[in-house]
């Protein structure tokens, strides 16, 4: 259909994550920087000549600035000379700035830097191995689907990527042999193989600004855990036994178990955090679209406040956008700065950006204070003897003289006493979203026996479980006598909490823990029908959409809470380098993981429909999702208790069932996105350097509301009628389908309201006419929806809207 110029279709996963920020080159004010220039002239099937002449151009262009070849040999890191054209070169900044007064140029930005932050969803989620009629098995398990994970690297030993039962390698496979993998004590002979096809290393941006990597670790190994986890989820095999300390044990699988997978590596570790950078991510981009790889899971990217503004300075938007063009859909994580409103990164309109909830699935450990309170926490790691009461200490009463009760709260490093603290169950606040394994090293540092670890008021009731150093449980309840600043319902909260024995709800008495409180603490266990489930996860991040507003972001929520899969061997299960620990699965918890879900769905979509465009396939799984929990009643948000929105989940969560057989979808090809950017505001000129170098002209008539995308977003309406416009392309059986249109205070209309289909990939074209009233308020978000259906099919697209004027 559509745009399907090539045989394949191809679906890259941007899964990206948190920290963005710059570095700084180690021996000078040089930094580095991307000089974009759009597509290249040589078009999507490049030969070695055609990269070797562009490669000498982008030496050209560097020489007449920096005045000599040497020079530009010196300060060439990369050139980009497959699909995206540009190169990274560390530059001073004026020589960046008379670089991008060049002609052909299209932007020139510094390399930002990136820092990162899965067994039961697929039943969850409805995919059974042993079941007849899933998305599993019509998808054929994404059998020669090539999912590539740009991330940490990977532990190749994994069981995940055995290659038992896999046929040759597919022919569209164009990476050969590369496995830049090192061998450790037990590898087997062929580190690469049927299952895991390749792995390569993206270092040169980072080490430009870092110095050398260790020769020994300059490999695609991971030693990270994260890239393992992540391309586990996507298309790791089935593992039977996967379990952490014996919870959760069942069997780990990807969401495409079938599928090929290769990995390139483009994040570093630093000290004890970790370092992605947008010149070696574009490199690792470049590279996969060349590889002819059907999905890539990036899992770096965008930061709030730090993403570029225009996506024109933005490498991996960049990136994303080229692998549109090469028929790669690009799947992201909308980040984990929630619940806060505007937090949602990876904004562009090519790119399926998806959030974070829960399953039916908790680890559960029950702390059972010596006054009778009862709280229901979550825990992976709780093996203390179930009868036996240890001493309960507030961190803020167990702290060093010299630590601040700011830092103390948080269990910081070096602010626990051990006189105080010792043999007891230390209690600390949970500081970061996700991550608190900082806050266990301490416990166990000052020799506290387990430690009780309470969310703040912006981490709701989102449990996350981590394989901590210490016994620990968390929790969101208020300890009365606790702080000010802590987790739990403001008073006079207009939601206050739901009726006892659902999932988070507590026994509470009033008495504050003194210094005689005793706990006990159950073992950890895996429960498993919790409802309601899915809900939003706190952290994850929300619309509205700061960069693109009239796109809704953002796109649909799939798990991404205490999600169990493979894990690397190469580090510890909280990454600490004092953790001598080594486990083959771990619990990870963030968008990240929920991004990986739906690569291996697109995976699916991929195997059973090979001509789908990637806007087609986002479609099918946008249009498909549920705005419904497993009570059938509205999908929650555990961070207030109110009923989550299109701004919290976008069209809501997916389901792999539906998703394969969508009866219409919403296609987009590039022409479609170029006047996208035209109505965006872009110059022609600029347009046509992404239209691999052929002028595209902008025609007047296209404006921003008609790209034809699955949910409808107007933030800027007066009280004239705006008509926006749609078109279908059937791709179910001949049918008749009909509209229902409504939005909270205003009149929707969609003309025609029935459209019939007579064959396969026919098109018809709709209009939505939105008329807000003047009775509503202004400024203020609306939501409703637009249902196409045939009686069997629906197809959902969310609509937004804003009264401005
Ligand atoms: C794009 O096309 C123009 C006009 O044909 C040409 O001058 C320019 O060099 C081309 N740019 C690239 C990067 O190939
Ligand atoms: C996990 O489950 C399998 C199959 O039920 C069982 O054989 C195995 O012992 C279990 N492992 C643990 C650690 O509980
Ligand atoms: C407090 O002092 C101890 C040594 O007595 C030191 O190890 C620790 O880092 C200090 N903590 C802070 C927060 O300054
Ligand atoms: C992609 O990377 C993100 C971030 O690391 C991760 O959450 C996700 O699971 C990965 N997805 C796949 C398909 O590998
Ligand atoms: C669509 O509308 C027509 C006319 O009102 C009606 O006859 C038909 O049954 C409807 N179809 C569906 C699937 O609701």
């Amino acid at each position: 259909m559509g745009s399907s110029k090539f045989h394949y279709l191809r679906i890259i996963v941007l899964s990206f994550l948190l920290f963005t920020f710059l570095p700084e080159a180690v021996h000078s004010s040089k930094k580095c920087y991307i000089v974009y220039l759009g597509a290249h002239s040589h078009g999507p099937s490049p030969t070695s000549l055609d990269m070797e002449a562009a490669t000498s151009s982008h030496y050209n262009l560097l020489t007449s600035v920096l005045g000599s070849h040497e020079k530009a040999e010196e300060a060439m890191i990369y050139s980009y000379n497959k699909h995206i054209n540009g190169f990274a070169a560390l530059l001073e900044e004026e020589e960046a700035a008379h670089i991008a007064k060049k002609p052909n140029v299209v932007s020139v930005f510094l390399s930002k830097e990136h820092k990162l932050q899965t067994t039961r969803s697929w039943d969850f989620l409805g995919l059974r191995r042993d079941a007849k009629n899933t998305a599993w098995q019509k998808g054929r398990f994404g059998e020669n689907t090539i999912i590539a994970n740009i991330d940490t690297g990977v532990w190749p030993e994994s069981k995940s990527f055995r290659d038992g039962g896999y046929g040759p390698i597919p022919s569209k496979w164009r990476g050969g042999k590369a496995c830049q993998l090192d061998r450790v004590h037990g590898s087997p002979k062929n580190l690469c193989n049927r299952k895991l096809i390749g792995a390569r290393f993206f270092s040169d941006v980072f080490e430009a600004a870092n110095g050398k990597v260790n020769p020994n670790e300059r490999t695609a190994r991971d030693l990270q855990g994260h890239g393992t986890h992540t391309l586990s989820t996507a298309g790791g095999d089935f593992v039977p036994g996967a379990h952490v300390f014996a919870v959760g044990n069942g069997t780990a699988k990807g969401g495409s178990p079938k599928a090929r997978v290769v990995s390139y590596k483009v994040c570093w570790s630093r000290t004890d955090e970790n370092s992605c950078n947008e010149g070696d991510i574009m490199s690792a981009i470049d590279q996969a679209i060349n590889d002819g790889v059907d999905i890539i899971n990036l899992s770096v990217g965008g930061r709030r406040g730090v993403t570029a503004e225009d996506i024109l300075t933005d490498g991996v938007t960049l990136g994303a956008f080229h692998a549109m063009s090469n028929n790669i859909l690009c799947v992201a994580s909308a980040g984990n700065d929630g619940p806060y409103p505007g937090t949602v990164v990876n904004g562009a309109p090519w790119i399926f950006t998806i959030g974070a909830s829960t399953i039916d699935r908790d680890f559960t450990s029950t702390i059972t204070f010596s006054d009778g309170r009862k709280i229901i926490g979550g825990s992976l790691s709780v093996t203390l003897p179930p009868d036996e009461a240890f001493d309960f200490i507030l961190a803020t009463d167990g702290k060093l003289a010299n630590a601040t009760i700011q830092d103390a709260q948080f269990c910081k490093p070096g602010t626990l006493d051990p006189a105080k603290v010792k043999g007891k169950v230390v209690n600390c606040i949970r500081k970061d979203n996700i991550k608190s394994v900082v806050e266990g090293l301490e416990a166990k540092s000052s020799g506290a026996l387990a430690m009780s670890l309470q969310n703040q008021k912006q981490q709701g009731k989102t449990l996350t479980d981590e394989a901590q150093m210490v016994p620990s449980v968390s929790y969101h309840k208020k300890l009365s006598g606790s702080g000010t600043n802590l987790g739990g319902h403001p008073p006079n909260s207009p939601h206050p909490p739901k009726a006892p024995n659902t999932y988070y709800d507590v026994i509470t008495a009033t008495a504050p823990p003194s210094p005689s409180l005793t706990v006990k603490l159950s073992p950890a266990k895996t429960v498993i029908g919790r409802k309601p489930a899915p809900v939003m996860a706190s952290y994850s991040s929300r619309g509205p959409n700061k960069i693109q507003p009239s796109i809704l972001k953002p796109d649909i929520i799939a798990p991404g809470v205490n999600i169990l899969a493979a894990y690397s061997l190469g580090t510890s299960p909280t990454t600490l380098l004092q953790d001598p620990r080594r486990f083959e699965f771990n619990v990870l918890q963030g968008t990240s993981m929920s991004s990986p879900h739906v690569s291996g769905i697109a995976g699916l979509l991929k195997t059973l429909h090979p001509t789908w465009s990637p806007a087609a396939i986002k479609s099918a799984i946008m249009t498909t999702a549920t705005t419904r929990d497993n009570t059938n009643r509205p999908i929650q948000d555990a961070f207030d208790d109110k009923l989550a929105g299109p701004f919290d989940y976008g069209s809501g969560h997916v389901q792999p069932d539906l998703a394969i057989e969508p009866g219409l979808v919403y296609d987009i090809g590039l022409k479609d996105y170029l006047n996208f950017l035209c109505a965006s505001g872009y110059n022609e000129q600029l347009i046509s350097a992404l239209n691999y170098n052929s002028t595209f002209v902008c025609r007047g008539s296209h404006s921003i509301n008609d790209l034809n995308y699955p949910s409808i977003t107007l933030p800027n309406l007066g009280l004239d009628p705006v008509i926006v416009k749609r078109t279908l392309t059937n791709v179910g059986p001949p049918g008749t389908y009909n509209a229902t249109a409504k939005v909270d205070g205003s009149e929707v209309t969609v003309v025609p309201n029935s459209l019939s289909f007579t064959k396969m990939y026919e098109k018809k074209t709709f209009k939505v006419i939105v008329q807000t009233s003047s009775v509503i308020q202004r400024y203020k978000y609306q939501f409703g929806a637009l249902v196409w259906s045939d009686g069997k099919h629906i197809v959902r697209s969310p609509i937004t809207v804003r009264r401005r004027n």
